[in-house]
């Protein structure tokens, strides 16, 4: 049985007071954390101050990137040594806008997804195809394709602890969300990839996310797919009572 995981995409929204007072209102308010795990992915200068609040019946915190190397000369990054120090656990990486608007490569998602497990990171790896790509029937091509060149060189007992977010392109921040079937039949493309790089065992045990206009009203639905463990959510992540609602359909 793999836990249901639901994690936050909070992007460049929040002030640290906001982004404090949401971790105090959900604080004691979400599933137990034998149930479901929940994280959220704040930017960069809340990091500090919500992963030395987290603890039990807080979410977990993740960083929403982070550069591969461990130190260096590359202004404005944040590498994998700080986020650790200060007690993030997760990392997204390959993020569909971080694909389009910082040219980020099927390269630097492998190199990051690297860097992740060696510092212990766990990776929320994105992957997704465009409303093009869908309408020419390239989905399972493209998104199968992400997959092996973010996993290129890693090792099964790494890849096992990853998390991957189907998003398509064309559902985030849209309002329209694939369909729970198209949504399962992505996760599960991405779950067979995964069994013909590292065998069925592997498979089982790698989580795999929908994420796209994921809301209280859709999440118990999507989470009913048997291919689809949890949810990468962004505008509905953003308020307790909505990430509270979120959470409890996971748990
Ligand atoms: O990473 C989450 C995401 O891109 C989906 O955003 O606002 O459609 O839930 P949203």
């Amino acid at each position: 049985m793999r836990k249901p995981i639901i994690a936050g995409n909070w992007k460049m929204h929040k002030t640290l007071g906001e982004a404090e007072s949401f971790f105090d209102s959900v604080k004691g308010r979400l599933p137990d954390a034998e149930k479901a795990d929940t994280v959220v992915c704040a930017s960069a200068p809340f990091l500090a101050s919500l992963a030395a609040r987290t603890g039990e019946g807080t979410p977990s915190v993740g960083a929403q990137t982070m550069h591969e190397e461990e130190k260096g000369a590359y202004t404005g990054e944040v590498s994998p040594v700080m986020l650790t120090d200060l007690g993030v656990r997760y990392v997204i990486i390959g993020h569909s806008e971080r694909r389009e608007f910082f040219n980020e490569t099927d390269d630097s998602v492998n190199r990051k997804t690297k860097a992740a497990f060696i510092h212990g990171l766990i990776p929320i790896i994105c992957v997704g195809e465009s409303l093009e790509e869908r309408e020419s029937e390239k989905t399972a091509d493209k998104i199968s394709g992400q997959v092996r060149a973010a996993f290129e060189g890693i090792g099964a007992e790494n890849a096992a602890g990853a998390v991957i977010a189907y998003e398509p392109i064309w559902a985030i921040g849209t309002g329209k969300t694939a369909t729970s079937e198209m949504a399962n039949e992505a996760c599960a493309e991405i779950r067979s990839t995964i069994a013909e790089l590292y065998g069925q065992e592997t498979a089982e045990q790698v989580r795999i996310q929908y994420g796209g206009s994921v809301k209280p009203e859709n999440i118990a639905e999507l989470l009913a797919q048997p291919d689809i463990d949890g949810a990468l959510v962004g505008g509905a992540s953003l308020e307790p009572e909505s990430f509270i609602a979120l959470a409890e359909a996971a748990g």
